[in-house]
């Protein structure tokens, strides 16, 4: 074993424990005391699962350790309190004195101060453990194998200690001339505590820290905290400025060497500590090798368990990380909502946790929240106690929610000639019905020739009015939802088969002309698209401003123009399917130029008192595509032009795009553009529990929350949910009797 770290010791001290015949030999180039770093920090849950393992280690770690139930934010002048976390801190020295006690009590051969310089000398052993850290040699030897990718973060942090005692886990948020810093402090033992600085690079370079020795660092933070450290000092070892680097690897073995702990992988100290990871990764490969005789299907049995877990935690530690590379964005918040994003950054721990975890904590965010939202949408609040977030209502020009759930659109593919039928009454209705404040149709088209199949609705005859009016007429008449139509156009994506018939694949018969920016299919097999003439952009533009017509004519709440998911106006805006060297290719103000002449046509026509939203793709996820931040100045344009909400969706701009799914993997992106253009937004993707709903909302990463799959699946979700959180919403006269029904689902 190369690495004497807490990933290395506990594994060989497992090993050990399943067989004593084993040899294990660790190799580590420092002595046992001679370690870096502070405090290590272990969450209650991660606790159980080590003792688990070994039982004596954890209680001698418990021993040792410093718990603490509470965190506390310090945030413009004001502490926010919140408790029931359930963490212990302990010191990384004594964790490894632990550990190697444990590795000498059961024979592991224990060599410091013995550096590895070369892994390829160790490969006549059964197993070559690589427990070597974040700099690890052994992956860098078999890099070619490993395929490590390194993302080196842009803020910098140092890691201190102090004498100070923590009651809490505790975060500062600091500003002073050079910008703003943050702190991550927590104890670790009687009189000392982690004391972590944190800042953007700007920052960073502007205090001169990046010219800095150990010492003037140390000089530069005591002073700037001397509030915060109560008159005790900053503590120093080996504490130079760094970057994180999110380290992740292809494959975490090669022959009989495996890669484990920060040699494999690394998560931003910003969600637990990297020894948590270490530590479980010891479990696991150790259960592998005993499971399997021979150590190649142990390795893959071991990697094969053990990935999803690392890869779900590195998503959560990158949207925590990015929370705090970004943490300026939320200055502005008032403490208790900016508590409450804090706490729930990694997009994994939710209102309804927090509920759990600190009712009372739960309990004023909801308050603020509700009043907020009573008072924008200037509607009278309800007595006591006040509604979750997700049934308080919101205004966009004249028209009021009744809540933030809204039925993201999804084609139906069952309309002939453009006609809305019996399928879509019911579809829509029946999902009006189930409780959700907004209801989108699915894109419907502005001509024939928008249409994604000839089976996707339309607005382009006025018997399609009257089609609709009667499906509108119906939600108005019988539940509280409001109703919004997207209008679209297929561009080059025009003219294919329905999606469980071939996706996005062109009609084998009856294909019509397609028009898009540049002429370029959506398959190497698909129809060539005509670039567009500006005769063409004004027949789309009158399209579209014939439909606007014919969406009042239907009676239509709110209108949302579908510029995402490279459809006709979204390919205007992607660089990579918009090759014009005219007016409207080029820079992005030129790429939106149609879009945003298509946008003030349909405002022209749509009444004032309604309001308008637009679909977006906030992403590519292709290079040389549209980054986030081009959408932040998408979304800014829009909101110039009138625009009342942005609908932050991503991707489908082409088909080999390179999406990085997950749970609310979109909602960072609508985040961002709520708090730097100060527009409103809806989140959709993933989104699938009402605690999401609420996380998101009294976050405030988005005012409204879009469920496509999750309200297909149940048409009646919001009312469900509505039921599980208290909050039950009365039925429709004809169901009355359900008022006093509980129902039962097991
Ligand atoms: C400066 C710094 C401070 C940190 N402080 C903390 C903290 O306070 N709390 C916390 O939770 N996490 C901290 N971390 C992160 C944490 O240390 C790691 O996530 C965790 O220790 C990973 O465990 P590991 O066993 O994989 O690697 P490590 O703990 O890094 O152990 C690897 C070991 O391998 C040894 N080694 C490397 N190469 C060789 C070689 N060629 N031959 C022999 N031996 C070798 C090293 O000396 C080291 O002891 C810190 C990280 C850094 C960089
Ligand atoms: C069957 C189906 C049809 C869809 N049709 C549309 C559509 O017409 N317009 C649109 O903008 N998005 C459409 N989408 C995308 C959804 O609106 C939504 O953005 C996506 O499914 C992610 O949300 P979810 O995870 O809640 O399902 C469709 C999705 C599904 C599953």
């Amino acid at each position: 074993m190369i690495g004497g770290g807490p990933a290395g010791l506990f594994f060989a001290s497992l090993m050990k424990q399943a067989d004593p015949a084993h040899e294990i030999v660790v190799h580590e180039r420092n002595r046992l005391d001679d370690t870096f770093g502070f405090g290590v920090v272990f969450s209650d849950a991660t606790e159980e699962a080590l003792a688990a393992a070994d039982p004596a280690v954890t209680a001698a770690m418990a021993a040792h350790s410093h718990r603490w139930d509470d965190i506390a934010i310090h945030y413009r002048g004001t502490t926010i309190p919140s408790t029931g976390h359930g963490f212990s801190g302990l010191s990384r020295r004594t964790l490894l004195a632990i550990l190697a006690d444990r590795c000498r009590g059961l024979g592991v051969d224990l060599r410091f101060q013995c550096e590895v310089t070369d892994p390829a000398t160790l490969r006549g052993a059964d197993l070559v453990l690589a427990a070597d850290g974040v700099n690890s040699l052994v992956r860098e030897r078999y890099r070619e194998h490993f395929a490590p990718a390194v993302d080196t973060r842009p803020n910098r942090f140092v890691w201190l200690g102090t004498a100070r005692p923590f009651p809490a886990f505790t975060f500062y948020f600091k500003r002073d001339p050079h910008g703003l810093w943050r702190v991550h402090a927590y104890q670790y033992e009687p009189e000392r505590s982690t004391f972590i600085v944190e800042a953007t690079e700007a920052t960073w370079r502007a205090a001169g820290m990046d010219r800095a020795s150990e010492a003037e660092t140390i000089a530069f933070c005591e002073r700037l905290f001397a509030d915060e450290l109560q008159g005790h000092g900053l503590i120093g070892n080996r504490s130079l400025w760094r970057s994180f680097p999110t380290i992740r690897n292809a494959r975490w073995s090669h022959g009989n060497v495996v890669l484990v702990g920060d040699a494999a992988h690394t998560a931003h100290f910003s969600v637990g500590s990297g020894t948590k990871l270490a530590m479980e990764d010891a479990v696991a490969l150790a259960a592998a090798l005993r499971q399997h005789g021979d150590v190649p299907a142990a390795l893959a049995a071991y990697e094969e368990a053990r990935r999803p877990a690392v890869e779900s935690l590195q998503r959560a530690a990158q949207v925590s990380l990015q929370w705090f590379e970004d943490t300026e964005r939320y200055m502005d918040l008032e403490p208790l909502q900016f508590a409450f994003t804090l706490l729930t950054r990694s997009l994994r721990i939710t209102h309804g946790n927090l509920k759990t975890r600190d009712p009372a904590f739960v309990a004023k965010v909801d308050a603020w929240f509700a009043d907020h939202a009573f008072r924008q949408a200037g509607t009278p609040a309800p007595a006591t106690p006040p509604p979750p977030p997700m049934f308080t209502p919101f205004r966009l020009r004249d028209l009021v929610l009744t809540n933030r759930v809204a039925v993201s659109p999804m084609c139906q593919y069952t309309a002939e000639d453009g006609m809305p039928n019996d399928w879509h009454l019911v579809h829509l209705g029946s999902r009006a019905m189930g409780g959700a404040g907004l209801l989108f149709t699915e894109m419907t088209d502005v001509s024939a020739e928008g249409r994604i199949s000839p089976f996707c609705t339309g607005l382009y005859r006025p018997e399609h009015a009257a089609a609709w009016k009667r499906i509108v007429d119906f939600v108005h008449a019988n539940t509280a939802a409001q109703i919004a139509v997207q209008l679209g156009h297929a561009g080059r994506k025009a003219s294919t088969q329905r999606m469980w018939e071939g996706d996005n694949q062109p009609l084998p018969a009856g294909n019509w002309p397609l028009v898009a920016p540049s002429p370029i299919p959506y398959f190497p097999h698909s129809q060539v698209p005509k670039e567009m003439t500006r005769a063409d952009m004004d027949r789309v533009v009158a399209d579209h401003a014939r439909a606007t017509e014919l969406a009042i004519a239907a009676g239509f709440d709110m209108l949302e123009i579908h510029m995402a998911h490279g459809y006709l106006l979204a390919s205007f805006i992607s660089a990579i399917t918009n090759r014009r060297t005219d007016e409207y290719g080029g820079s992005l103000v030129n790429r939106m130029r149609f879009p945003l002449e298509v946008f003030d046509a349909v405002r022209a026509v749509w009444p004032a008192e309604r309001p308008m939203s637009v679909r977006i793709s906030a992403v590519d996820w292709y290079p040389g595509g549209n980054e986030p931040a081009d959408a932040v100045e998408v979304a800014r344009l829009l909101h110039a032009h009138g625009c009342d909400i942005v609908d932050v969706s991503a991707g489908q701009t082409v088909p080999d795009q390179r999406p990085v799914y997950g749970r609310l993997f979109q909602t960072p992106f609508a985040d961002r553009i709520r708090h730097e253009v100060g527009i409103a937004t809806m989140a959709v993707g993933n989104i699938s529990s009402y605690a999401d709903v609420n996380t998101i909302l009294a976050a405030g990463r988005a005012d409204l929350c879009l469920l496509a799959r999750a309200h297909l699946w149940n048409p009646y979700w919001t009312r469900h949910a509505a039921w599980e959180l208290g909050y039950p919403l009365r039925w429709p006269d004809q169901y009355e009797t359900l008022n006093n029904y509980r129902p039962r689902f097991v």
